[in-house]
């Protein structure tokens, strides 16, 4: 079966409602690739509405509760208010600069879920646990840590983003070699406990893709799509992977 691609641009804590604006107006979407845009939470509105025909939105975070004395939190349910039916969940800098841990992640997971909307559970190593031969057992432990909470078939709903924390902004993008190993243990992981789910389930790659390495990561047989972070502020960039996918 084959899997339908996802090209998903992180916009992170950038962008005004000029700069959006024009980047949307700018954007060309493609038949071939589910594209995906994720924007501030304060910018959600504003690009559900401007946002072409085929362009997703999704959140860049979402809270792990429903509503009540959380300030500064956005609820699954505010974002149903948008229509926005994808969120990020346990980005790298989530993990390392906010202190996300797996549980806090898996219970956000959950949270979507359970109002239908589709988690993009972002998972990776650093380099340290790569250069200390552990980057499987870190993809597999975060994994872990949300299949433990939703169960191994709520995996046919949730897209995994496999993101080396070295790679993000820095530039240095995983070889596709690199990034196909990873991809494919990740799969084989799912695999052990549902056959189904791990053939269904769509795995992005993340960490400095651009116009330039998009296509051979895209020929990979484990890549279904990217999350771009800096690339994804560049339409000619952009427009380029989106056609790429
Ligand atoms: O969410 C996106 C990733 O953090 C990748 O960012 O493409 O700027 O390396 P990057």
């Amino acid at each position: 079966m084959a899997r339908r691609k996802i090209v998903a641009g992180n916009w992170k804590m950038n962008g005004s409602k000029e700069s959006i604006k024009q980047l949307l107006s700018e954007l060309v979407v493609h038949e071939n690739a589910d594209v995906i845009v994720a924007s501030p939470a304060l910018y959600l509105d504003y690009v559900q509405a401007l946002a072409p025909k085929g362009i997703l939105v999704a959140a860049q975070n979402v809270s792990d509760q429903d509503s009540g004395a959380f300030t500064g939190e956005i609820s699954v349910a505010m974002l149903q208010d948008l229509k926005v039916s994808y969120s990020l969940v346990g980005h790298s800098e989530r993990r390392s600069l906010y202190a996300e841990d797996d549980a806090f992640i898996a219970a956000k997971v959950a949270k979507l879920l359970e109002a239908k909307m589709t988690p993009v559970l972002c998972i990776g190593e650093t380099l340290a646990e790569r250069e200390a031969g552990d980057t499987f057992a870190v993809c597999q432990s975060q994994l872990q840590a949300v299949i433990d909470v939703v169960g191994i078939d709520a995996f046919s709903d949730i897209v995994i983003a496999y993101e080396p924390v070295w790679a993000i902004g820095t530039g240095k993008s995983a070889t596709s070699e690199q990034a196909q190993e990873v991809h494919a243990d990740i799969r084989q992981f799912l695999a052990n406990e549902s056959t189904v789910v791990a053939e269904k389930v769509q795995i992005l790659y993340g960490g400095s893709v651009k116009a330039s390495n998009s296509a051979e990561l895209f020929a990979q047989p484990d890549i279904d799509g990217a999350l771009v972070g800096g690339a994804s502020l560049v339409a000619t960039e952009f427009n380029a992977i989106i056609e790429a996918a």
